[in-house]
Parts: C-alpha cells; sequence; structure tokens
C-alpha cells in the first residue's frame, strides 16, 4: 500500500513543473521519435525571445527549437542548415540566416533568437555576439495553441518528424519569453548570471513531456 501510494505520488509529480537547474536533457541517438516536448498555457505572442545552450558533432542538418500552430509548423523554428553553413530563424513560416558564425562540434553554445511582430526584425546571438537585425516577418502574432518540442523538427503540428533533421547531443537552459529580451539581459543568460527566467517556458520550473530515448542528466563539470 505504501508502495502504491509512493508510485502514485512519483507519477503525479511527474506532471508537476520541475526544476532543471544544472540538468541537460541528452539525446543519445539518432531517431524520428525521441524528443521532449514543453508545455506552455500561453498562446499569443507579440514578441518572443527564446534562449538555450546546445552541444553536439552532427554533420548535418538539425533542428535545435521547433514551435507549431494548427496554422503552421514553423511558427518560430531555429535550424542549423549544414550545407550552407547558417543558422535559421524561421518565423511563421518566413525565414532569416546568420552565416558567419562559428558553430564548432563538441563545445556548448548559448543561442538567443529574438522577434518582434511590430516591426517584423529577427536577431539572433551566437555566444553572446549580435547579429545583423534582419526582416522575418510582421503584423500578426503567433497565436496558439502551440506545440514546442525539443530533439525532433515538426514537419506538422506535433509531428512530420524527420531522421535526417532531429538533434543527437545536450541541449540545457531552455528559456522563452513573449517579450524582447534587451542586450544586457541576453549576456546575462549567456553568462550564466542572474536573469529573470523566461515567462513561456522556464528551465527551473518547466511543464515537459519526454518521448521515448531522451535522459534528463546531470551537467557534466570539467575538472581543472
Ligand atoms: C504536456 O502536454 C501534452 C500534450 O498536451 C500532454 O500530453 C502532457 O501530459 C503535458 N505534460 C505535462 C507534464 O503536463
Ligand atoms: C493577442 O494579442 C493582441 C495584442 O498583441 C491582441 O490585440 C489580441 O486581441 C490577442 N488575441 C487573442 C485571441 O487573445
Amino acid at each position: 500500500m505504501k508502495a502504491l501510494l509512493l508510485f502514485v505520488m512519483m507519477t503525479a509529480c511527474d506532471a508537476l513543473m520541475q526544476d532543471l537547474s544544472g540538468k541537460m536533457f541528452t539525446f543519445p541517438q539518432e531517431t524520428n521519435r525521441a524528443h521532449v516536448q514543453l508545455n506552455t498555457s500561453k498562446i499569443n505572442f507579440s514578441a518572443v525571445t527564446v534562449c538555450h545552450r546546445s552541444f553536439t558533432d552532427l554533420k548535418r542538418d538539425h533542428m535545435l527549437f521547433s514551435l507549431s500552430t494548427p496554422n503552421s509548423p514553423n511558427d518560430f523554428l531555429i535550424f542549423w542548415d549544414n550545407t550552407n553553413k547558417e543558422m535559421e530563424a524561421h518565423i511563421k513560416n518566413k525565414k532569416s540566416e546568420y552565416g558567419g558564425l562559428d558553430y564548432k562540434p563538441n563545445t556548448w553554445h548559448s543561442i538567443c533568437t529574438t522577434w518582434d511582430s511590430v516591426t517584423g526584425l529577427t536577431q539572433l546571438w551566437f555566444n553572446g555576439q549580435p547579429s545583423v537585425r534582419k526582416f522575418t516577418n510582421s503584423g500578426s502574432n503567433i497565436r496558439g495553441p502551440v506545440n514546442i518540442v525539443v530533439g525532433q523538427e515538426q514537419d506538422s503540428h506535433g509531428g512530420g518528424f524527420d531522421l535526417k533533421q532531429c538533434f543527437i547531443g545536450m541541449m540545457s537552459d531552455v528559456h522563452m519569453w513573449d517579450y524582447v529580451l534587451s542586450g544586457c539581459e541576453i549576456q546575462n543568460y549567456v553568462d550564466e548570471r542572474n536573469f529573470t527566467p523566461g515567462n513561456v517556458l522556464n528551465w527551473r520550473a518547466l511543464d515537459y513531456q519526454i518521448v521515448d530515448k531522451v535522459l534528463s542528466e546531470n551537467k557534466v563539470t570539467v575538472c581543472y
């Protein structure tokens, strides 16, 4: 009876917000199934900032962050185009490309992307370095319900996963805000100083669901 109660409590806890500070998701193999679903109750975005840290040695196209709505699978997608060696920000099915980045393998990279529907401008902050501010899409909000996935790229709302676009490696510190962060706030995120956690997705209070083979592990600390 006690064991059953514990089991029920643990199952219930699974659905609660979890503090993933010091943790990372490990995506250990090429698959078109394994992913993590990130839940939010927010559904209407006139601006967005998404930040994440990732570590990979992939030498092909891969996704980093995929947000879809029933209207469009690429409402907010961060994607590495390996042919052109560019990071792409897709906003409501339009995209901007950012080249000249030192996207070294086997290194943690902090990537923050901002977008604002009034100006339509998108900016990518790669390890704290701001990109050119490029026009992507303006005039209307991203409207939910949103489906947010890391590990797989959605070609349809909540599905359409492609083996050759999946992410393999580690990912951590995923945050999303419904406004554009200032350069100073982004620098605080990059340097792992105090910053205001995401009000849409907060790594320190994350409502998520792992599907298939993804592990939640302690971030490896290097000893000097
Ligand atoms: C997140 O949303 C999905 C899809 O709506 C749902 O199946 C899952 O139970 C939710 N996860 C949590 C932890 O609430
Ligand atoms: C979404 O937000 C905009 C303001 O950015 C507001 O004008 C609009 O009414 C909202 N739409 C819904 C469906 O809540």
